[in-house]
Order: structure tokens, then sequence, then C-alpha cells
């Protein structure tokens, strides 16, 4: 969907006041203040950290964050027009990926966020905490039992509070509130806001339960089936780490907390040797590749929060990485860990349109000026409305089945047998379709790949940090991803030809049009895939003295003394749901193993 008028959103909508102790150019950081922390990232990972270390007075903490505040962007706050935040906004990294083979050799924009609150800021706000096996599968690959389903418990709880949706509506049977934390931070909600869509997509698990059964909560460790998402979405605006952690630390003027924006961390520096290993507590930073460059050491830690790609960028920048590729670049070696920037994984999307019959979408909100001056005027009035929900409607998580022939070839990749393979994600206009049909109404089912068996890279391509590195996510790289893809389609052709539908769908539309055999499939994924946005694994954890990966269980980085790596790029697989509550659940473990060492 394309919102001309999004511009709009800025003027009818005041801006927040600016917030004490958020410093916007190096130049103005208190000088002699000493920092026991320095946090780089200012992400969905690093504001979690920072606001938890600095709950303790005596603690100096200072985060630098390479983009703008969130409260730069009133626009982000607003539910449904999520899809507007990138790709190519002030609010957006920009990158694209390197030729993808899986994908016809296509280049694919690969957003990330680039402002307070990271891609926590600018994402749909699907909000999932796994399943049972995905954190079991985390304990056994690290050899450390703290990451274990039973263990993160708590912390998930902590982390939530379930409040009731925009629109007020009986949630009994949508959700098991019992499963759910109510006091922590992040807001979480069902949709806020009917489509015309969830009678018939309930329906349908009813006409054809043995395929499509009902989940109550896919969050509960639990998640095959199909049933209602909740999303980081709180009094119909979005949650973000920027709004539940950072902001309310800042507005409290905690003096044990800074956080400087506009500015990228250019170099990781070694101040020292301990027991043979160099200690790593200097950070270079700098607003632009010109200059001037400035430098801050922490007394205690560094922690890099840059995510999946600057994470990776940055320790290859800084000489921590692999020793012979980065002598192509002179860079001197500081620790040799091959598998930096190896190991990435992400998820693929598939968005398959069918025409509907029926007389008003959300697609006629982007039509009509005047309508979506209305829409928005009720949203920024009373926050409520379609513009105070996420574009998800239902999701369903499903597995190919046990006897299919790709497992004659390939090992399960999933986490264990109660995780899903595919992602069905419905949503009620085409928001993909380029260019945007001017007439018409239609709905999607995603089909997304959650398990693949596919892995890439981010790698760099020159010395300079103002350069974006290549990033390699593999899509659909391999004979089991495009396996599972093309059941997925037809999983969803399954699903939309329950008697639910009759008379509604009007058949498959766009690039999906006439699509039907597993060769077809095949190359229309191929031509119109592309990232759920959910790249990790670049700097892996493995157990401790483990010849491989790049974080210890602890998240320490191996070899090194006083350096962590706290964000996405540390699951040594990649989440088999959205990961954003996977993110801040290791946000705030390793908070917390942080605090028990003081
Ligand atoms: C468009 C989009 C939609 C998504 N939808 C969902 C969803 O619905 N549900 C879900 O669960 N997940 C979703 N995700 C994924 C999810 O948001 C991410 O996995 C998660 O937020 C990553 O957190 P992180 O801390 O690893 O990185 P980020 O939140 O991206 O934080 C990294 C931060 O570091 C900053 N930074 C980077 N390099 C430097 C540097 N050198 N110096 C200083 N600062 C630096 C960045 O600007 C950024 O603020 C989506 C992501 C995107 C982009
Ligand atoms: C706060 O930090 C100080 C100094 O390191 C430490 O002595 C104290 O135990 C910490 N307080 C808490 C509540 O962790
Ligand atoms: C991304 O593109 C937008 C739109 O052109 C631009 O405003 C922004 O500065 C770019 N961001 C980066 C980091 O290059
Ligand atoms: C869905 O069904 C319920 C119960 O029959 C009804 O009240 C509601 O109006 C329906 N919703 C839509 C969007 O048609
Ligand atoms: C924080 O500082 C601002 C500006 O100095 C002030 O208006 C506000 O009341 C302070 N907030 C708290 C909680 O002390
Ligand atoms: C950081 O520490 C190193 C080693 O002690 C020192 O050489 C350097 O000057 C320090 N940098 C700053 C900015 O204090
Ligand atoms: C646009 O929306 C307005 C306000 O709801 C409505 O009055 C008008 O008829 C719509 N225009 C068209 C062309 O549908
Ligand atoms: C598929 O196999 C798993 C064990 O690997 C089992 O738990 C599950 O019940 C099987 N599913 C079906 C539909 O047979
Ligand atoms: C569209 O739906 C209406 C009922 O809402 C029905 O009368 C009509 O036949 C449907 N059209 C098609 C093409 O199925």
């Amino acid at each position: 969907m394309r919102f001309s008028v999004l511009s709009a959103v800025t003027a009818c909508c005041a801006l927040r006041p600016a917030l004490a102790a958020l410093y916007t150019a190096p130049s103005q950081l208190p000088n002699s203040k000493k920092y026991d922390y320095i946090i780089v990232g200012g992400g969905t990972a690093g504001n979690v950290i920072a606001t938890r270390l600095s709950e303790n007075a005596s603690k100096n903490v200072l985060v630098i964050e390479a983009g703008p505040s969130n409260l730069d962007f009133e626009e982000a706050a607003i539910p449904f027009v999520c899809v507007e935040l990138s790709p190519n906004t002030p609010e957006d990294w920009n990158y694209t990926t390197v030729p993808q083979p899986g994908l016809n050799e296509r280049s694919i924009n690969y957003p990330r966020g680039r402002l307070l609150g990271g891609s926590s800021s600018i994402n749909y706000m699907i909000w999932n905490t796994g399943s049972t096996e995905d954190w079991n599968r985390y304990a056994t690959v690290t050899g450390d039992s703290g990451w274990s389903w039973n263990s993160v418990q708590p912390i998930i709880k902590s982390i939530e509070s379930l409040v009731p949706p925009a629109d007020h509506h009986d949630t009994t049977g949508q959700v098991i509130p019992s499963l759910h934390g109510t006091s922590g931070p992040v807001g979480i909600s069902l949709q806020g806001y009917p489509s015309l869509l969830d009678n018939r997509t309930i329906a349908t698990t009813k006409e054809l339960p043995a395929e499509f059964p009902y989940n109550e909560d896919m969050n509960s460790g639990f998640p095959l089936g199909l049933g209602w998402p909740q999303f980081s979405v709180a009094d119909g605006t979005r949650v973000s780490s920027a709004t539940a952690y950072l902001e309310p630390a800042l507005n409290a003027n905690r003096s044990s907390l800074d956080v400087l924006i506009n500015t990228q961390v250019t170099k990781l520096i070694q101040t020292g040797t301990s027991q043979g290993a160099p200690v790593i507590l200097g950070v270079q930073f700098a607003q632009s590749a010109s200059g001037p460059f400035y430098a801050k050491n922490a007394t205690t830690e560094v922690i890099v929060s840059a995510g999946s790609i600057g994470s990776p960028q940055l320790l290859m920048l800084s000489g921590i990485g692999d020793k012979k590729a980065l002598a192509k670049f002179s860079i001197k070696s500081v620790v040799n860990l091959p598998d930096v920037g190896q190991n990435m994984q992400d998820h693929t999307v598939l968005p398959n349109a069918w025409s509907i019959n029926a007389s008003f979408t959300p697609d006629d909100i982007a039509r009509n000026a005047t309508l979506f001056d209305e829409v928005l005027t009720q949203w920024a009035t009373t926050q409520t409305g379609q513009f105070a929900t996420p574009p998800a409607t239902n999701i369903g998580w499903f597995r190919i089945p046990n006897d299919s022939s790709i497992y004659k070839t390939t090992k399960d990749p999933s986490p264990g047998p109660n995780s899903p393979h595919y992602e069905f994600i419905f949503a009620v206009f085409d928001s993909f379709a380029e260019p945007e049909p001017t007439s018409g109404h239609y709905m999607i089912i995603s089909t997304n790949l959650f398990s693949p068996t596919s892995r890439g890279s981010v790698t760099l391509a020159s010395t300079n940090p103002f350069d974006f590195p290549l990033i390699d996510p593999a899509l659909l790289d391999s004979a089991f991803d495009i396996f599972t893809i093309t059941e997925a389609v037809k999983a969803a052709q399954r699903f939309m030809a329950a008697p639910a539908w009759d008379g509604f769908q009007l058949g498959q539309y766009g690039d999906f049009a006439g699509v039907t055999s597993d060769a077809a499939i095949e190359q229309y994924a191929r031509n119109s895939a592309a990232t759920v946005f959910h790249p990790a694994g670049t700097a892996y954890m493995s157990p401790y003295n483990a010849p491989h990966g790049v974080t210890n269980p602890d998240l320490t980085v191996k070899g090194t003394k006083g350096l962590r790596v706290v964000d996405a790029s540390i699951f040594p697989y990649i989440p088999s749901m959205h990961p954003q509550g996977f993110v801040y659940v290791v946000a705030e473990r390793v908070a917390r193993l942080i605090e028990a060492r003081q």
C-alpha cells in the first residue's frame, strides 16, 4: 500500500518534546564523565541493556546510535502504516543484498531500522516468543541450560504486559492470558480493528481442522496451527525498545544514562591485554566518513548491539574476524574468529495475492485522500480505527508432511516436531504489488519460510565504515528451501479452496495468477520472494572453548576481554518464529548476567 499523503502525519501530530541527556553530536558529551558500559547501537537489544544497566545509579551507561531519535518520526507510532517506513526512507539503512542465485539473481532491498529502537521502531510488530524447541535447542548447542524454554519463561513474562486491543473487543478464546506477563515494559495486544477476512479464516480452521487446526495462543511454546497474533502494540500505538525502555529512563532524568544519536561507531579499540587476550574497551566514532573521529573508553564493558549486519561489520573493521579475509583489506588481526559474518540465516517472504469479492478494503483508504485524512485523524485523536492495528490479521504455523520426499536428502532443519517450517500471514490489501493496483480488492496469504537450510554471509566491501558491507542472505538457495516454500504455496491454495471462501475469493492475482504446477510455483517464488527482514546468526554463540562460533553462551566475544555482542546476530539457528521477542529475551537475560556479576 502506498500512502502518498503520509507526510500529512507530521503535520497532524505534534512531536513529543526532546529528552534530556540525548546528545545529538559527539562534541556535546560530558568530557570528564567515565562510562562503565558503552553500548554500540540504540536498537532493539541495545536499549534494553542500557535501560537495565543504568537502573543502578552508581553505573554510567553511554549508548551510541547511528541514526536519529524515534521521536523525529511520528508516523512510526502508527501501527497500520508500518509498511511505509521502509525501504529507502530516512528511518532505513537502505541496504540491498548481493544478487541472489535463489531469487533468479535479483538483488533485493534489505531494510534495517536506523533510529532509536532500531528495527523495533520500523518492524511490523508481530510478537512471538518461540517454540519450546527453539529455546531448548539453544540450550543444547551452547551447553547453557539458562537458554532453555523453562529458564526463559520468567524472563518472557517480565518483558510482556498483555493489554486490551485498541477496539476493546472480547478476546476470549483468542489468547490465553495466564501465559502472559501483565506488568512488563512491552505492551502487547491482539488485532485492534476487525478485518473482513477474520470470520472466513477462522471458519476454515473448522472446515479443514486436520491440516489447519486452530491454536488459541501461538506463544504457548507450541505454535503449530492458526490463530490470532499478538502485536507489540498498546493503546493503538507501536511499542518499541525506544518507547518501552529508553524513553521512560530518559524521562526519569537518570544521570546514569547518556544517549548519543546521529553518530556511528567506526571501530572497536584494544586498550590492553589480560591473560593473553586483547582487552577491548575503546570505541571510535564519527558522524561522517570525513570525521572528525572521537574516542571513548569504557571502564567495564563494550556491548555491541548493532544488529545482524552492523555488528559483524564493526567486528571485522576492528580486526575481529577471519584473519585471512581481513588481511586482504590490510586489517590487522586482533582475534582470528572465522565465523564472524558467516552462518547468516533469514526467513523468506512470498506474498500471494487473490482477488476478492468485496466493496471496501484498506486499499480504498490509500486511494482516497479525503478518507485517508479521516482515518488518520481518528488515529491521531483516539488511537483507534484501521490505523490502530498492524496489517497482519491472522497467522498460521505449519510443517511439511513427515513423509515428504525431501527428507530422503535433507535432515529436518526445524528445531523439532512442534515447530514450524513455514508460516501463513493474512492481510486484506495488496500491499506488496508494484505498482499498487488502482482499482479492485485483494487479499494476501504470505507464505513464509521459517526453517531455512540456506546460510549466507555478511562480509566487508571496503575498510570505510560508512560503506555498506556485502549482504548475502542466500534466500531460497537450497533444495529444502524451495521444496518447502512450494509446499507452503500449495497449502495456501488448499486453504483458499475451503467452502468458507466460496463467492469471496475470485482467483489468484498478479504475479500469482495462473500459477499452479510445482515448476510454475518454483519460478514464481524465485521471481517474487523477498525477505521477512529477520537476518540472524552472524555472531553466533557456541559453547565456551568451542573452536567455532563467535560468542560464548554469556555473549562475551571469544578470545577477548571486555567485549560482548548482544542482538539478533547471536542465534546459532534462526528463530522459527518472528524474532523481535527473542531479541528482547536475549537482551534481558544478558543484562541480568552482567548485573549478577557486579
Ligand atoms: C521492516 C521490518 C519488519 C519486521 N517485522 C517484524 C515483526 O513483525 N515481528 C518481529 O518479531 N520481527 C520483525 N522484524 C525483525 C526484528 O525487528 C529484528 O529482528 C530485531 O528488531 C533486531 O534487533 P537487533 O537489536 O538485533 O537490531 P536492531 O533493532 O536493528 O538495532 C541495531 C541498531 O544499531 C544501530 N547501529 C548499527 N550499526 C551501528 C554503528 N556502527 N554505530 C552505531 N549504531 C549502529 C542501528 O541504527 C540500530 O538502531 C522486522 C524487521 C524489519 C526491518
Ligand atoms: C550497583 O553498583 C554498585 C557498584 O558497582 C554495586 O556495589 C551495587 O551492588 C550495585 N547495586 C545493585 C542493586 O546491583
Ligand atoms: C536512505 O534513503 C533515504 C531516502 O532517500 C534518505 O533520506 C536516507 O538518508 C538514506 N539513509 C542512509 C543511511 O543512507
Ligand atoms: C464475524 O462473525 C461475528 C459473529 O458471527 C459477527 O458478529 C461479526 O460481525 C463478523 N465480522 C465480520 C467482519 O463480518
Ligand atoms: C527531568 O528534567 C526535565 C527538564 O529539566 C524536567 O522538566 C522533568 O520534570 C524532569 N523529570 C523528572 C522525573 O525529574
Ligand atoms: C583508552 O585507553 C587506551 C589504553 O589505556 C589509551 O591509550 C587511550 O588514550 C584511551 N582513550 C581515551 C579516549 O581515553
Ligand atoms: C472518499 O472518501 C470520502 C470520505 O469517506 C467519501 O465521501 C468519498 O465518496 C470518497 N471518494 C470516492 C471516490 O470514493
Ligand atoms: C511426524 O513425526 C513426529 C516425530 O518426528 C511426530 O511427533 C508427529 O506426530 C508426526 N506427525 C504426523 C502427522 O504423523
Ligand atoms: C459476490 O458476493 C455477493 C454476495 O455478497 C454475491 O451475490 C455475488 O454472487 C458474489 N460475486 C461473485 C463473482 O462470486
